[in-house]
């Protein structure tokens, strides 16, 4: 297993630390051998190097069979002439990984920590599948101007296919319904993008394929999460959906991803931030990217096994009380990886 580790910025660090920790444990436990290659991204990069994706960081990337990812970004770097997030965007074209998957589950013990009435979040089991290469994040022109901005929101048929293609795929292996997310009564770009849905999932036979606005679809995560499966969306929309969709588990901490091209290395990272207001206190939930670890396991290794045990480990854990302050607990984020890497070194 050879893994390139961009740490990045803020609590980037803290958070990988623990989930090298867990990468240790499985390569010992199963004999695996394990490589590691750290490099710099975003602001870390930015300090060092004055690119937020140095040539270096690339070609690590290229070599590698996964690459796992902590965070970029802070107000260190606002306002400066590069920006720490065009390294991760950068990472994420140069790899060309169109398909974020983000997995969004309730945690047994946990439902008190949601927002929304226990009840609602029975049954809460939905995949973001957003795409991610694409969209108003790389389209041309953009103009950056003090009185006048601008972004371009432009999808093509092949970008559209390929997504909705993936979604479909992985809504065979769950309940086979796909919600796919656009603004088609609104932009042009959408409803190429609902039109290429419609088509794209006709090819996939026992896949059920319905049509959600983003405002509704909003709307309905949190009067109706448990009725989602597979929600495929355009990158802005899945920026915004994924979010919620993690908030209303009670947490950003324990949010997964996995980003995936057709080939090469896929990139393993939590969902939420850099967290600049934590940073250095100990506070930060390391779960999402252990859980990140877990996703690599599967999705770059097709090690099923060691992935249910590292989840497995995440879910003990929180069983047995240990919860960091976004849970409203006390436990350090070195506390809590060091209790999950004790669970895969020694359980089961
Ligand atoms: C995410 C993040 C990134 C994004 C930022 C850091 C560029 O919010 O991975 O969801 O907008 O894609
Ligand atoms: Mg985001």
């Amino acid at each position: 297993m050879k893994i390139t580790v961009l740490a990045g910025d803020g609590i980037g660090p803290e958070i990988t630390a623990e989930a090298e920790k867990v990468l240790g444990a499985v390569a010992k436990r199963f004999d695996h051998p394990l490589e590691l290659d750290h490099q710099l991204i975003g602001g870390a990069a930015i300090d060092a190097t004055g690119s937020a994706f140095p040539d270096a960081t690339l070609a690590s990337c290229k070599g590698a069979d996964a690459v796992l990812l902590g965070a970029v970004g802070g107000p260190k770097w606002d306002g400066g002439a590069v920006r720490p997030e065009a390294g991760l965007l950068a990472l994420r074209k140069a790899l060309g990984l169109y398909a974020n998957l983000r997995p969004v589950r309730g945690w047994a013990g946990l439902e008190d920590a949601s927002p929304l009435r226990p009840e609602r979040m029975r049954d809460v089991d939905l995949l973001f599948v957003r795409e991610l290469t694409g969209g108003i994040y790389f389209g041309e022109p953009r103009v950056e101007g003090d009185e006048r901005a601008l972004d371009t929101m432009v999808y093509t048929e092949p970008e559209v296919r390929r997504i909705v293609r993936k979604a479909c795929e992985l809504a065979k292996l769950r309940r086979s319904h796909v919600t796919s997310i656009d603004k088609a009564n609104v932009l042009a770009s959408m409803r190429l993008w609902r039109k290429v849905a419609t088509a794209e999932a006709k090819n996939h036979e026992g896949i059920t394929l319905e049509h959600q606005l983003v405002d509704s679809a909003a709307m309905r995560l949190v009067t109706e999460p448990a009725a989602f499966d597979v929600v495929v969306a355009p990158n802005l929309f899945g920026d915004v959906l994924s979010d919620e969709g993690a908030a209303i588990t009670g947490t950003l901490g324990l949010l997964p991803s996995a980003s995936l091209g057709d080939a090469g290395p896929g990139v393993f990272e939590p969902i939420h931030g850099s967290a600049p207001d934590i940073v250095g206190q100990a506070k930060a939930n390391p779960a999402a990217t252990i859980l990140s670890v877990g996703m690599m396991l599967r999705y770059a290794f097709g090690l099923e096994r060691e992935a249910d045990v590292v989840e497995a480990a995440v879910e003990a854990t929180l069983q047995a009380g240990l919860r960091t302050p976004d849970l409203g607990g006390t436990t350090t984020t070195t506390a809590m990886g060091d209790a999950i890497t004790a669970r895969i070194a020694g359980s089961d």
